[in-house]
């Protein structure tokens, strides 16, 4: 039996991606800018198997329903490229809580894509691969690459773009992310159907979508200038716009839950008090907190005693995506 295995990082968008356009392609409607972590992943074993469909497993659970299917829709891509129609077996582990707004899509989807790559001899390059990721989840494009990675929003006229690279920042950034888990049940609106919402009902998804593009541009100018303090209000500035086009959805939705506010209040005291912190939050009650590495102890510390945390992480920067 012929087989292959990938493992691929989780990312956190600091600038974010929210809506698709219109399409089959998956193409994201803005571009983003992401932060790859080292703390978390996906290990997906891939082999071809003599059964009449795909079989996915997630945490030695086999999956049926939506989870299966994207999977199968996803190889079925593969398939098609390749001019192999054989079915997989899809074993994978996650590092970290699946469907909790942890990015666990963007660690599974681009492990899956690096291991198809290799199984059905795609020969793709990193940005074909990361585009092929970006299939199966938009942030999966992202998890191809580690550190700092820049995504572009997909094209509406030609349907081109969609893509990401890595992006060379200025070292004294020096970052870490801080993951307070704030829940330990999976979220109840995926984030496929969050933004298909937003896209449909909020009157706020068009000036989301008419000024992101520059919040991208000088956020990336900062990363890459090592403007720390730009990096960080633009992070926050980011989340918040993305979570308000929620709350103006018809009938509104939020993925916040109390202790989300309360870490937010916290990191935000924590700043007039003089510490450099920043948090985002994505389709999920978690908060992570930007800052840098001489801070980054200091900060946990403080964030730790709030009560009800499920769990807390300091996150490096973590590489892109590999074969093992
Ligand atoms: O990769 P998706 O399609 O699950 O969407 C991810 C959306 C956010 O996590 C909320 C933002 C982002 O850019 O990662």
């Amino acid at each position: 039996m012929k087989s292959t295995c990938a493992y691929a990082h989780t990312n956190i968008a600091l600038i974010k991606y929210w809506g698709k356009l219109p399409g089959h392609l998956n193409l994201p409607a803005t571009g983003s800018l992401s932060l790859t972590l080292e703390n978390f992943g996906t290990q997906t074993a891939l082999s071809f198997i003599d059964a009449p469909q795909d079989v996915f497993v997630l945490n030695n659970q086999q999956q049926i329903g939506e989870p299966l299917l994207r999977v199968q829709l996803f190889l079925d891509i593969v398939r098609a490229l390749s001019k192999n129609d054989q079915h997989c077996l899809v074993d994978s582990r996650n590092d970290v809580p699946t469907r909790s707004g942890l990015a666990s899509s963007a660690s599974g989807f681009a492990a899956l894509s690096l291991a198809a790559n290799q199984l059905f001899s795609l020969n793709l390059n990193p940005i074909d691969l990361s585009q092929l990721a970006r299939v199966g989840s938009g942030s999966a494009a992202r998890s191809i690459f580690g550190e700092f990675v820049y995504m572009h929003p997909g094209s509406p006229v030609d349907k081109t773009g969609g893509y990401a690279e890595p992006l060379t920042t200025d070292p004294s950034l020096d970052v870490r992310l801080i993951v307070v888990q704030c829940a330990s049940t999976p979220k109840k609106i995926s984030s496929r159907a969050g933004m298909m919402h937003t896209s449909a009902t909020s009157p706020y998804y068009s000036s989301w979508i008419a000024t992101h593009a520059q919040d991208l541009e000088e956020a990336t100018r900062a990363a890459m200038q090592g403007d720390f303090k730009t990096l960080g209000e633009l992070t926050e500035h980011s989340t918040l716009k993305m979570h308000a086009s929620m709350l103006a959805a018809k009938p509104a939705f939020w993925y916040f839950e109390p202790l989300t506010i309360t870490v937010m209040n916290r990191v935000k005291a924590l700043r007039d008090d003089g510490a450099h912190c920043y948090f985002t939050m994505d389709a999920g009650p978690h908060v992570k907190v930007l800052c840098q590495a001489q801070q980054a102890q200091a900060i946990t510390n403080e964030l730790r005693k709030i009560e009800g945390i499920v769990q807390i992480d300091i996150a490096k920067p973590g590489p892109g995506a590999k074969l093992i």
